[in-house]
């Protein structure tokens, strides 16, 4: 498994960097008049305060799942909110919660709001940035390898209902993301192996095979390949379904294991299941389909479901996928790459999810 210090060799955009420092790589989302730029590395945190100065602001909300020590100074009259990350708080109450901070300091539509943390931090803070006086400036400096691979990048918000996960939310794209890999260095194991469930499904949609890269070469990399698309199709309406690959079991496994089992954790289990899905209906063959066992195994992901989630409750939270349009509905690899594919046979799956060790 690729799990190193944050280290950056071979790294071709380095320009600027003073000599013996590690390169930076930066990104642009290219999205017309609100394209914006992705800066990866060490120490990106700094260029904090010049993009808040770039919005034009008087003052700055910073929502941090991070103590507030680890925050740059963004440079203006500013008011720091503590955050905490996880699932259960991805709700519409800290959202609401967001937006009456907002107001008590006057935050005006002019200002700007900044996010620190990890992926339902950059989430929640996104869609109160989207809500808040029908849109707000915001900056994301994701803290976690998930958010800096994915979640803060892209525009998507949401919060979670009972009903399922991402269920309600808004298309709010950033002012710029900091992706600060000095950030990583204290994360604890299972959230580098929760990131790099987003990082293995890259290498089934484009991004290339990233198993032995720098840490720092491989967030640019899946950023370059989720800017790409995102740039083609930034309201999901084709070809950003991609994205979503090994998603469509991930989200039902995170939702019926009552969120035991972590994001990344269930993109893993998820892009298995899409390789044995796309052999079982003559998609691949044998080697691919043994290759999505090989990349997730590479990176410490788990490969089969754990003991005790019910065939049936996943099924039954997949039809409930924004995809699943008519019948269950996965993005599965194929003879001209990742697509869509609706209308998938319940047995089919059923019976590849007893094959993971569905109950
Ligand atoms: N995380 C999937 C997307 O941004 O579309």
């Amino acid at each position: 498994m690729t799990r190193t210090a944050p280290s950056t060799a071979g790294a071709p955009s380095t320009a600027g960097a003073p000599a013996g420092a590690e390169p930076r790589r930066t990104v642009r989302v290219e999205l017309g008049d609100r394209a914006y730029p992705v800066e990866i590395g060490p120490g990106v945190r700094h260029l904090l305060a010049d993009v808040v100065a770039g919005t034009g602001a008087s003052r700055a909300v910073v929502v941090s799942a991070r103590p507030r020590e680890l925050v740059p100074d963004p440079g203006l009259p500013w008011l720091f909110v503590a955050a905490r990350d996880g699932e259960e708080h991805k709700t519409f109450a800290t959202v609401e919660q967001l937006c009456l901070e907002f107001a008590r300091f006057g935050l005006t539509r002019h200002d700007v709001v900044v996010s620190c943390g990890g992926g339902t931090t950059t989430d929640t803070v996104g869609l109160a940035a989207a809500l808040y006086h029908r849109g707000v400036a915001v900056i994301h400096l994701p803290t976690t390898l998930l958010a800096q691979v994915d979640a803060s990048v892209g525009g998507k918000t949401a919060v979670n209902l009972r009903a399922g996960k991402n269920l309600v939310g808004a298309y709010w794209q950033p002012r710029a993301v900091l992706c600060d890999t000095d950030f990583l260095a204290t994360l604890p194991g299972r959230e580098w192996v929760n990131g790099y469930g987003e990082i293995a499904r890259c290498h089934f949609i484009g991004a290339g095979d990233l198993r032995e890269l720098p840490v720092t070469d491989q967030i640019a990399a899946s950023v370059a390949r989720k800017a790409e698309i995102v740039a083609a199709d930034e309201r999901d309406s084709g070809l950003r379904h991609l994205l979503n690959y090994g998603h469509t079991l991930g989200h039902a496994v995170e939702h019926v294991s009552g969120f035991a089992v972590r994001h990344g954790e269930a993109v893993g289990i998820g892009t298995v299941f899409a390789g044995r899905l796309a052999h079982a209906l003559g998609r691949i063959g044998e080697r691919r389909r043994d290759e999505h066992l090989a990349v997730v195994a590479h990176y410490g992901l788990p490969t089969a479901l754990p003991a005790g989630l019910s065939a049936e409750a996943l099924i039954g939270s997949m039809r409930l996928d924004k995809k699943a349009l008519h019948g269950l509905a996965f993005v599965l690899d194929g003879p001209d790459g990742a697509r869509l594919v609706p209308g998938v046979p319940e047995g089919e799956v059923r019976r590849l999810l007893a094959g993971m060790g569905a109950a």
